[in-house]
């Protein structure tokens, strides 16, 4: 199995591939790309690390040679937020950044599962969606926006709150991944019931806790170790799913073409395809079908962001390759 990672030179890159580095299956390959040419002293670093996996880095080269019989690619490749910046100010840059490594991908790697860190996740999908689709090898079930990081700060907020152990706490995060589109359904958090005030204290937190990591980097960047855990459990469950383990359930931004909006965070099942089958959300409490609703246009607004890039800037318009 070979995992890629775009992007590993970062903050997030390097922390998720040490974590690799550590606990992929035997015999695993992780191949680390970047513009930035410290990538290759990054894989000679991780290759003093005494495990089977195999490492290599690799800074603008062929990407035939990055890419080449990927199963799963990581994109975590862009710019980050500074304070005062929502993940929206990304998207100029970040977006012509996707929209390239998904290319190289569908060229390269066309079979692979594609999951996109880079911010906006909201925005990004859809990017990704139109450069696949342009490239004639789109399958909706083979396409991830990591909402992870939403999922394990609610566990963490959760447990503190209530003076419990994380080990066992679960909340499933839906709608997209940023401000009021990042909505966590505290009402499903089995054997855990929380006050009104609990709730609305929680939902703030959680919605705003990119914000409070980029402001406490006090410019230096946004959340990179949290994000690289994050990263590397979804992306453990996914190899588990190649593996063929059965009930692999994790929230990711993913399409879905309902009538609510195109792409959406949800529950989605894994299996050796990527997705087996989208999960519905089950009984939502009022405070959530509110939250539910006032989402909906800045979700829509995000992913037709997405969407009128790719249409103003096909990847055929460039000559990147
Ligand atoms: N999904 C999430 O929950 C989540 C959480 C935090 C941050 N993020 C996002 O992840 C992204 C990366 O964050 P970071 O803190 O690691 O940023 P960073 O600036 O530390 O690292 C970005 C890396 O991308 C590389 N890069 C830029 N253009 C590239 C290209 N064309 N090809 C290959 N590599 C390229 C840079 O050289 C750099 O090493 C940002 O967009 C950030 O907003 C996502």
């Amino acid at each position: 199995m070979k995992v890629v990672l775009l992007g590993a030179a970062g903050g997030i890159g390097q922390a998720l591939a040490l974590m690799l580095t550590t606990r992929l299956p035997k015999n695993c390959t992780l191949s680390l790309y970047d513009i930035a040419p410290m990538i290759e002293g990054i894989a000679l670093d991780l290759n003093h690390i005494p495990v089977s996996t195999k490492i290599c880095g690799s800074y603008i080269q062929d990407m035939t040679h990055v890419l080449h019989g990927a199963s799963i690619v990581l994109i975590v490749a862009g710019v980050s937020r500074k304070p005062g910046m929502d993940r929206a100010d990304l998207f100029n840059v970040n977006a012509g950044i996707v929209r390239q490594l998904v290319n190289h991908v569908a060229i390269h790697a066309p079979q692979a599962l594609i999951n996109i860190i880079t911010n906006p996740i909201n925005s990004m999908v859809p990017i990704a969606a139109g450069t696949l689709t342009h490239a004639g090898i789109y399958q909706p079930n083979k396409l991830f926006g990591i909402t992870t990081l939403d999922v394990i700060r609610a566990n963490r907020f959760v447990a503190d709150m209530k003076g419990l152990s994380p080990d066992h706490i679960e909340v499933p995060i839906v709608g997209g991944h940023s401000g009021v589109t990042i909505l966590p359904l505290l009402s499903q958090v089995p054997d855990i019931t929380f006050s009104t005030e609990e709730i609305c204290i929680l939902t703030q937190r959680i919605r705003n806790a990119g914000t409070e990591v980029v402001i406490a980097k006090a410019g230096m960047g946004s959340a990179t170790l949290s994000m690289g855990y994050a990263a590397a459990r979804f992306t453990m469950s996914l190899i588990w799913a190649l593996q063929g383990r059965q009930g692999i359930v994790e929230c990711a931004y993913i399409e879905n073409n309902t009538s609510f909006s195109r792409f959406f965070a949800q529950p989605v099942l894994l299996g050796p395809q990527g997705i087996s089958a989208r999960r519905p959300l089950g009984i939502l409490s009022s405070f959530e079908q509110q939250e539910l609703q006032n989402m909906r246009d800045k979700l829509n607004n995000d992913i037709t962001l997405g969407e009128q890039f790719i249409q103003k800037y096909p990847m055929s318009s460039c000559n990147t390759l």
